[in-house]
């Protein structure tokens, strides 16, 4: 049976499973999908138990006539699942795009005070947050919070699932607002601050630790793999593009969209408007900054105003126009915004619309727009010291030529693919693959596994038009802001 490190990432749209050889291929993928439910306006919820399920179909696929030495664990952050004592969800998670704690987050800044808080965990109180969430269960739904004895992250409750273990790692735990990022630990202070029970957290472990041996059952078929500890998708993801040191940023054009540097010593923006994390190498940090709707949007267009047409056709109908589709602007806040803006309550518009445009200036607009709040996300990393020469790309919007054209010429830098483009599952299973032993390290694995297969340069002529451009975008947030109903 062939060696391979197993990579399993539980996203929001459904769990990736990738089965990579100890030289780097990808040998198998599955997918299977599980649904996203909005009981209320700008609500994200999901059952727990479907992602055990997806996950158990998609391992059982790539694992099958295959040795795993490894099994890493990927996913979203900064979701809320909360155990009963026996283990089983008390109510269904709640995930990092729900927008409902908008008081929560005010209150904890008020409670902690802006500059400790970011000072103690390197971020302000974000309504994707997870602590948030609690303070929020403890004020609507305190019978369930009456019942909470364990909380866990999304991948955490499948490696639960997988292994009996409760564990968690210090990349993904430095979105719950209750991490000393700086110190690599859960904080002291916080959970004192805001009356939560230290007891309920997990062991937070390094990314490439064993984290749990698997329990043959339900969910995986064979006992005693090693289980690494893991990481949350966007340290995986920067991993999965090569992003383990100062370098190369990892550029993300999933759902959500991202700029992210490794750093070689803890720092954050002193107003936190990008994030300050652990990554997934010890002894480094990543700073990020994040994007609510970027492939995202260009899905919600296609899903609203050409329902059923491939991505393809849009997107050659988005080449025909120049760059700034005479005067059309996107501003990309469709689900509210992270950074730069920090606003659950913005909103997304079209502005400069008139009679000569049409479907493909729409989209253009769209993938600009997306560059443009990039370029928001790259301007405050270089506060912090960031200069990258090259970007590495990741996401499903990184398929399209013509996107990473626009990205690179409006970031006025060039873009590298790499051969596995499925960025946070391929992380997942070079974690994996030191937890197992195939690799002596992150780094050792990235060496083996990745490097450059492609590269789109800016265009001169677009990045002088773009730069142009990116000043009237900047205007676009404060003018919207001043209209909102
Ligand atoms: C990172 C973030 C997203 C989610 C969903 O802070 O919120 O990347 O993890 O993918």
């Amino acid at each position: 049976m062939t060696e391979v490190a197993v990579g399993l990432d539980v996203g929001t749209t459904g769990v990736k499973a990738l089965a990579v050889s100890p030289a780097g291929a990808v040998v198998a993928r599955a997918e299977r999908s599980y649904r996203l439910s909005t009981p209320r306006p700008g609500w994200a919820e999901q059952d727990p138990d479907d992602w055990a399920r997806a996950t158990a179909a998609a391992l059982a696929e790539v694992a099958s006539g295959r040795d795993p030495a490894g099994i890493g664990l990927s996913g979203q952050m900064h979701g809320l699942v909360c155990l009963d004592g026996g283990g089983r969800p008390i109510r269904p998670a709640i995930l990092w795009n729900d927008q409902r704690t908008a008081a929560e987050c005010a209150e904890i800044e008020r409670r902690v005070g802006l500059e400790r808080l970011v000072e103690l965990t390197g971020n302000r109180a974000l309504t994707g947050f997870t602590a948030p969430k609690l303070l929020w269960l403890r004020r609507h739904e305190p019978d369930a919070y009456a019942r909470i004895a364990h909380v866990l992250l999304p991948k955490d409750y499948v490696r639960l699932r997988l292994t009996g273990e409760l564990a968690t790692d210090v990349a993904d735990a430095s979105g719950t607002l209750l991490f000393d990022v700086a110190h690599r630990r859960w904080s002291d202070e916080l959970p004192a601050a805001l009356d939560l029970p230290p007891a309920w957290l997990p062991p937070a472990h390094e990314s490439t630790a064993v984290a749990g041996r698997t329990i043959a059952g339900d969910t995986v078929s064979r006992s005693g793999i090693a289980v690494a500890a893991g990481a949350g998708d966007q340290a995986a993801a920067a991993l999965g593009v090569g992003v383990d040191r100062p370098g190369p940023v990892s550029v993300v054009l999933g759902t959500s969209g991202v700029v992210l540097a490794a750093l070689p010593a803890y720092a954050h923006d002193p107003q936190a408007r990008v994030h300050a994390f652990c990554h997934a190498v010890p002894g480094r940090w990543q700073a990020l900054g994040v994007m609510l709707s970027a492939a995202g949007s260009l899905a919600w267009l296609r899903d609203t105003a050409a329902p059923g047409v491939p991505y393809e056709a849009l997107l050659a109908e988005a080449a025909r126009w120049e760059p700034g589709a005479e005067g059309l602007l996107f501003a990309p806040y469709l689900a509210g915004e992270r950074t730069p803006h920090a606003d659950p309550d913005a909103r997304a518009a079209f502005t400069g619309l008139s009679l000569r445009h049409d479907r493909g200036a729409l989209v253009r607009a769209v993938l600009e727009g997306v560059a443009f709040g990039l370029r928001d996300s790259l301007a405050l990393l270089r506060e912090l010291g960031v200069e990258p020469t090259v970007g590495r790309v990741s996401g499903g919007g990184a398929r399209s030529e013509l996107w990473l054209r626009v990205v690179a010429s409006v970031l006025r830098l060039p873009l590298e693919t790499t051969a596995a483009p499925e960025g946070s599952a391929y992380g997942a299973a070079l974690l994996g693959g030191v937890a197992g032993g195939v690799f002596a390290s992150a780094e050792e694995a990235v060496a083996a596994c990745v490097a450059p297969a492609g590269r789109v340069d800016p265009d001169p002529g677009w990045a002088d038009r773009y730069d142009e451009l990116y000043g009237a975008y900047r205007r676009l947030y404060p003018a919207l802001e001043e209209v909102r109903g």
